[in-house]
């Protein structure tokens, strides 16, 4: 059991004006194609959007982020979720508290936290108070206002990895198995944030997953 005080410091961000949204995913879910595709939709009602990636999205980030993907060197869990955290500090202060708090942006963030809980904290097996705990200060505590979580099985995963054909990164070249154990992750990250996480269910046409993503988001802005 993950310590209550623990989860209640992550409270989800609604700053005024300003809207902080994530997704998140296994390899093959679609998020980027959706990403795109909500950023249009919002830019044409008029709102202005920011994209960012995690690991990088800033300098440093980046550098942080193809040291990762690139490492022919198994890497420690620990190092991995601190890394992925000091990315995500500098990201948080760099760019996203900026533009939030300067009203009227919405800042969209390809993988957050719930990365770190289902990579490192499941798949690694740092457990996920471990990895709450690596992130209980300011501002790693700041966690969206929703979380799109583009939930598909391991075999649709598979499916469309083998589809791709591109070389694999540090992470893609994993088994079923750590696939299987991310797809727990997540399902954990869901229970603990019941209320920050929208559950889409991926295997949808990309039509119907972008409608049912885009209907979320604009209940969030009217509400
Ligand atoms: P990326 O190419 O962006 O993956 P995808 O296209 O599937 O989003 O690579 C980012 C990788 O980093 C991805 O495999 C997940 C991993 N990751 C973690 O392990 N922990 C984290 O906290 C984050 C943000 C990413």
């Amino acid at each position: 059991m993950i310590d209550q005080n623990l989860i209640a410091r992550f409270q989800p961000y609604r700053p005024t004006n300003s809207l902080f949204l994530s997704f998140e995913g296994i390899e093959g879910s679609g998020k980027t194609t959706q990403i795109q595709r909500l950023k249009a939709s919002l830019e044409e009602l008029g709102l202005n959007v920011t994209l960012m990636r995690e690991p990088g999205g800033t300098p440093f980030g980046e550098k942080m982020r193809e040291a990762i993907l690139t490492s022919e060197e198994k890497i420690s869990p620990v190092a991995e979720a601190c890394l992925m955290a000091a990315s995500r500090a500098q990201l948080l202060e760099q760019r996203i508290i900026p533009l939030l708090e300067e009203k009227d942006n919405i800042v969209i963030v390809d993988r957050y936290i719930d990365s770190s809980l289902a990579y490192q904290g499941s798949a690694r097996g740092l457990g996920a108070q471990s990895v709450l705990e690596i992130h209980n200060r300011h501002p790693l505590t700041i966690v969206p206002s929703l979380t799109f979580y583009l939930k598909i099985d391991l075999e649709t995963s598979m499916k469309r990895q083998d589809h791709r054909g591109s070389k694999k990164d540090y992470f893609e070249k994993e088994n079923s198995q750590f696939y299987t154990k991310l797809i727990e992750g997540y399902d954990h990250a869901c229970s603990i944030f019941t209320e920050r996480f929208q559950v889409i269910d991926g295997k949808k046409t990309q039509d119907e997953v972008s409608s049912d993503i885009l209907s979320a988001a604009q209940k969030l802005i009217k509400g």
